[in-house]
């Protein structure tokens, strides 16, 4: 009787799991499945490596209410707040009559290529949740975000509104997150996940990503390692505030909640009105964080990063080398230092601007858009001119989105700015934030853009630097509308740069914000490249770039020679600048001959090195994080081409030195081994340069390519022969 009962179960469990909707989501490695229960709600069947067989798919069970818990719950798909879900929900809403609770039950889904949609629906109230699964099947990177709306009557508020929840069961979880703060971005640290929650997060608005960026790894079963193990790699395309949520519940699942930060967003959603959430992106890689690097390199430049298949403008900065101090003469002189130099353009910095209030300092003058007649007499279109004749192209600085209150724009538009009534103000580097909220500020910054574009059609390049965090959170645009402010802040810089992109598809743009503080996905999508931080001290940028290079390519990241960390000899600050978007922003004059010669050779050889050093196949072979020598490798996708970077920081006395075994090579073919970019009159000191090996020998033996001397590199190139 009892082994009955137990058939017929088995039986009925078996025709559920059949007959749920079931919903697959697929990449070339990786599969999500939901399915649909009795009652309508989506469940997450499955997450991890692509099942072989698609029958497999009836067997997975579906984790729903009341199963297998002392609590009711499932492994919700979007659960909402108020709900029978007790931990993290990704939805919260109040509705016009001020329930706060909604039931998102399975209403249809489509696929259509590579878009899956899916709508939940409230049976009870007109609101309604799509969620959006994009994949890019060969890079392995899927795409989720949400799209919600309603038609009550009245006013609804949404609370939470995430962009991805998803849950992995492993026996245990460590996270690497990628804390920041000025000239210290991207610190990479790991720690176990446990019981309760882990938030890594921004509140910052602008300049976001000062204090957080917004990438993560989870390490499942084991910490996250470079060739080895499942990890998840994940990140949100959102130019403001973001909040990853890592929950461990009293079953040891993992929960993962991302999407735009919440925090002092209630969002006011209008009737009709549809809230479209950020967009969160993720790998999860059974080859460790190499491979998911990899993934996201690609997926980044073939999908992603604006003008991701073209070349980049290698540059001299003016920066560091005069800072606010200049004027005519001085920039024409270091228009021939870049033409000298052979770089392709000049890049004017900050302080060419203001008149009534001029831009001495940065107390001053941000707002007004105009050059300096005292400083720069003959204006903008002069210097393009001479830089130009010079063959040298022409590039220029500005802060489109920022106020000092010493300006004109500040007396004229005080309603403008992000200001709080009633309260002192709080000023973060002297300057106020723009109220992008309102379209006509959208137009007038737009303006900036378009002013100097207008008057100077052939400038190449802008540094939209962004120095300020929101910090005085009351938008007079909004009026009762406050909650809207983080996130209507963000979409009206989106609206901006959708027309610079539109109007200028040749204009490059770095994306700058004190340093490092924007970094995302989707302000790349407008970017052609980014100011990974102000610390250019080449031991720092080992760091600092090894921690991009987890999700960002190369030709995105801006590294430049400076004067920091002078010990280290030139060749040594060029050769790390070398491995990101070489550009200089040092005084050249204050060089040696031999110096100057090695950044005259190194901009060459870069130029003819620039496909290796921008190929998404990086494989990062030591680490400095775990020892005092850092290397990395790039390989071109038909294997004929690889660089190594080799870097020995401060090795200790009578320290054992390893062969460097390489990686991605052809193991069949016969690779000519080169150590490029010698300080004039040098000889390679490496046993390995000129010399001939199998790909084979050089990934099992590998070369000794390190040493024991203190900042001592080397540029190794290998050739198919
Ligand atoms: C901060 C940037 O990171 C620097 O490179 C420089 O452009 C300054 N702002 C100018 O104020």
């Amino acid at each position: 009787m009892i082994k009955k009962t137990l058939s017929f179960l088995h039986f009925f469990i078996l025709s559920l799991c059949l007959s749920a909707q079931t919903i697959s989501i697929t990449t070339d490695h990786t599969q999500l499945v939901l399915k649909v229960s009795s009652q309508k709600r989506l469940y997450q069947a499955y997450l991890g490596q692509r099942l072989t067989d698609r029958t497999d798919l009836s067997l997975l069970s579906m984790p729903q209410a009341g199963m297998g818990s002392s609590m009711a719950r499932g492994l919700e798909t979007y659960p909402v707040m108020g709900t029978e879900d007790y931990y993290e929900p990704a939805f919260e809403i109040r509705h016009a009559d001020g329930n706060p609770t909604s039931f998102l039950k399975y209403q249809q889904h489509s696929t259509d290529g590579d878009l899956t949609s899916i709508r939940l629906h409230d049976e009870v109230y007109p609101v309604e949740v799509t969620l959006y699964y994009k994949v890019y099947p060969r890079e392995d990177i899927i795409q989720q975000w949400a799209e919600i709306r309603h038609d009550e009557k009245g006013k609804v508020w949404i609370g939470r509104y995430a962009s991805s929840m998803l849950y992995f069961e492993a026996p245990d979880y460590y996270l690497t997150e990628f804390g920041s703060e000025w000239a210290k971005e991207m610190q990479m640290q790991t720690e176990q996940l446990r019981f309760g929650k882990k938030v890594v997060d921004s509140r910052l608005g602008t300049r976001a990503n000062m204090m957080a960026q917004p990438f993560f790894e989870v390490g499942l079963g084991s910490p996250a390692r470079e060739d080895e193990g499942t990890v998840l790699m994940g990140t949100l395309g959102w130019t403001g505030n973001f909040r990853f949520t890592f929950e461990v519940d009293h079953q040891n699942i993992l929960r993962v909640v991302s999407g735009i930060n919440p925090d002092a967003s209630i969002y006011q959603l209008e009737r009709g009105e549809t809230f479209r959430t950020a967009d969160f992106y993720f790998t999860l890689s059974a080859d460790g964080t190499g491979e998911g690097s990899r993934r996201f390199q690609r997926w980044m430049l073939n999908h992603q990063l604006r003008r991701g298949d073209d070349a980049r403008l290698t540059l001299l900065n003016n920066w560091e080398n005069t800072y606010f101090s200049f004027d005519e003469e001085k920039l024409v002189a270091l228009f021939g230092e870049a033409k000298d130099l052979g770089v392709d353009l000049f890049l004017l910095d900050d302080g060419w601007f203001g008149n009534k209030y001029p831009r001495r300092n940065d107390q001053a003058g941000l707002g007004d858009w105009e050059v300096t007649h005292e400083k720069l007499p003959r204006g903008i279109p002069y210097l393009v001119s001479e830089a130009e004749k010079q063959g040298v192209g022409f590039g220029i600085w500005i802060e489109p989105e920022m106020v000092n209150p010493k300006s004109e724009l500040a007396e004229k538009h005080p309603d403008w700015i992000l200001r709080l009534p009633s309260r002192d103000t709080y000023y973060f580097r002297h300057q106020l934030v723009l109220d992008l909220c309102n379209p006509k500020v959208q137009d007038y910054v737009f303006g900036v853009v378009d002013n100097l574009m207008q008057e100077n059609p052939s400038i190449r390049f802008m540094k939209w630097d962004c120095n300020s965090p929101i910090t005085n959170i009351y938008s007079p645009y909004l009026k009762d509308r406050q909650g809207n402010l983080y996130v209507d802040y963000v979409r009206g810089l989106y609206s901006v740069l959708e027309r610079v992109r539109e109007k200028y598809p040749d204009l490059y743009l770095m994306m700058c914000s004190g340093g490092g503080g924007r970094s995302d996905v989707r302000g790349l999508n407008y970017f052609t490249e980014f100011w990974c931080s102000d610390n250019t001290d080449p031991v720092e940028r080992l760091f600092i770039q090894w921690g991009y290079s987890q999700f960002l390519p190369a030709k995105a990241m801006c590294a430049h020679v400076t004067d920091w960390n002078r010990s280290s000899s030139i060749k040594f600050r060029v050769d790390v600048a070398f491995q990101g978007k070489l550009g200089f922003d040092i005084g050249l004059k204050g060089l040696s001959d031999d110096d100057r010669a090695y950044c005259r050779q190194a901009i060459k050889e870069y130029k003819r090195l620039e496909n290796v050093v921008w190929a998404p196949n990086l494989y990062r072979l030591v680490s400095p994080y775990e020892s005092q020598h850092c290397v990395v490798q790039r390989v071109t996708d038909d294997k004929a081409h690889s660089l190594l970077f080799a870097y020995d920081i401060h090795p200790r006395y009578g320290e054992r030195l390893m062969n460097t075994r390489l990686r991605g090579l052809d193991p069949d073919a016969l690779y000519r081994v080169r150590e490029v970019c010698l300080m004039p009159g040098r000889q390679s000191r490496l046993a390995c340069h000129d010399k001939s090996y199998t790909g084979d020998y050089l990934m099992k033996v590998g070369l000794k390519v390190l040493s024991s001397g203190q900042l001592v590199s080397h540029i190794i190139e290998l050739e198919k022969v």
